[in-house]
């Protein structure tokens, strides 16, 4: 099976692949440190970047991560957490220990557009306490975007980097905050951020992406493949934008 984008970056040691990078990290745990949060649910973890500055700040956290590639860098990098392939192992049991054992806080960064936001958004009010934080860095599309423009390059992009750029429908700001406000979710911060501080891709010399391809042959081809697809101008200009925010479970 050929490597999905993220597992390519991965792979080459590259994360921070979500809407504002590094810096909206920053700003998301920061929020979320108000609050002294113990228990955290990190949904697509990647190869754990935010997870150690997590554990770093003593928190207990559990990730979520489907890829076995990606779970394999992030274990070795890190001991300390549990990691999961699937909400599902989590979703039932540790809901059924109980209301004082939910989690504190949800973390999702550059996941959460690509999934079947309704249907998470109920799972993650099970599994979070009431006034429990729901953390995110992610995408949302201009209120004038085309709707069947947005639904191929999800397509298209799914296809060949094995993660879809866009949502798969037109997830406008007042959408994620209609589906947010449904679910049971009350604003807390919010801020802008830009899609992509710096391409991935670029973010490793060609020396260091040729030695990790000795390591790892299977790096090769798709390094070229996203090469080749990753500079495409996907949707016209000003139709995406990055958000980092953090929204609060309301104890009604
Ligand atoms: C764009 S990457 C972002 C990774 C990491 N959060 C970061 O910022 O570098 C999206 C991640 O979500 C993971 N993912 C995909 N489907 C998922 C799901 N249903 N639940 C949790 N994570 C998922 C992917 O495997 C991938 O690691």
């Amino acid at each position: 099976m050929s490597l999905a984008h993220h597992e390519v970056m991965g792979l080459l040691g590259i994360g921070d692949l979500h809407p504002g990078g590094a810096a909206a990290t920053r700003l998301l745990l920061t929020e979320l440190e108000r609050e002294a949060p113990r228990r955290i649910l990190e949904l697509g973890a990647g190869i754990g970047l935010t997870t150690g500055q997590m554990l770093e700040r003593g928190w207990q956290v559990t990730s979520v991560e489907p890829s076995p590639v990606l779970r394999k860098i992030l274990s070795e990098r890190l001991p300390a957490p549990r990691v999961v392939a699937s909400l599902d192992e989590i979703d039932g049991a540790d809901v059924s220990a109980g209301a004082r054992d939910r989690f504190d806080a949800v973390i999702g960064e550059g996941v959460l557009y690509s999934l079947d936001l309704p249907s998470v958004l109920r799972r993650l009010r099970r599994l979070l306490r009431p006034g429990g934080r729901l953390a995110f860095a992610d995408i949302v599309l201009a209120e004038d975007a085309d709707p069947a423009l947005v639904a191929s390059v999800h397509a298209r992009t799914q296809a060949i980097f094995g993660f879809p750029m866009v949502p798969r429908e037109l997830l406008t700001r007042k959408n994620w905050e209609t589906l947010l406000h449904d679910a049971g979710f009350d604003p807390v911060f919010s801020q802008p951020v830009p899609l992509v501080d710096r391409a991935a891709n670029d973010r490793k010399t060609w020396t260091a992406k040729a030695l990790a391809a000795v390591r790892h042959p299977r790096l090769l081809p798709a390094l070229l493949k996203f090469r080749l697809y990753g500079r495409r101008a996907w949707m016209p200009p000003g139709s995406l934008e990055g958000w980092a925010a953090v929204w609060s479970l309301n104890r009604g």
